[in-house]
């Protein structure tokens, strides 16, 4: 049974999906919830799953980047993790901290990438005049956004689509996805999972 790790930042509707499917006879387990924000949301969405948590206030560290994932690490190895998986997690980790879980810690981004790594992914889709956008779920390596493909989900960019609505349709493969993806790696395979492909 894979102990899994899941860091937040915000309302971790894609922690939900994850915690949710990680039951019956999923290789995986969710044994703690991490956000760098104590007043995210969906750290009482995990409590109320079970799922301890902990907060690790990023503001308290003054961008010691170190520091601070020093403090982020001591509630996290102490739940003895085989998988870490960022959701929505908003702080960009450094190489010392990713070189610590490399091979077993994935990230989901919300672009089709290489396209769109960093932020305001969806805009920049539009702007571009895409035809497609989606999500990824990559391992995590030092590059920000840069790791192997684990998995991708496509949705059609509409015309008259805004950011929010774009990011809307997004959310809904993101949450197919994940688990999807999670699933797969968590059983040893990573042959991509691959929803919609063109
Ligand atoms: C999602 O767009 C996800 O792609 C990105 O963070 C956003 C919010 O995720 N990583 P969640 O609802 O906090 O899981």
């Amino acid at each position: 049974m894979k102990r899994t790790a899941i860091l937040i930042s915000g309302g971790g509707s894609n922690m939900v999906k994850l915690v949710q499917a990680m039951v019956g006879d999923h290789p995986a387990r969710a044994v703690i919830v991490g956000s760098n924000d104590p007043q995210a949301g969906g750290l009482a969405k995990a409590r109320d799953m079970g799922v301890t948590t902990f907060a690790i206030d990023h503001r308290a560290y003054q961008g010691d980047r170190a520091a601070f994932e020093a403090a982020l690490l001591e509630p996290l190895l102490a739940a003895q993790p085989d998988i870490l998986c960022l959701a929505g997690f908003m702080r960009i980790l450094t190489p010392a901290f990713v070189q610590r879980f490399q091979g077993r810690m994935l990230n989901i981004h919300p672009s089709l990438l290489p396209k769109y790594p960093g932020l305001h992914t969806h805009q920049r889709a539009i702007d571009a005049g895409d035809a497609e956008a989606g999500a990824t779920v990559h391992l995590v390596t030092p590059e920000l956004d840069a790791g192997p493909l684990l998995g991708q989900a496509r949705v059609p960019v509409l015309p008259d689509d805004t950011a929010d609505t774009l990011a809307a349709r997004v959310l809904v493969q993101e949450h197919l996805l994940y688990p999807q993806v999670l699933r797969r790696f968590a059983s040893g395979d990573q042959t991509p999972v691959l929803l919609n492909a063109a």
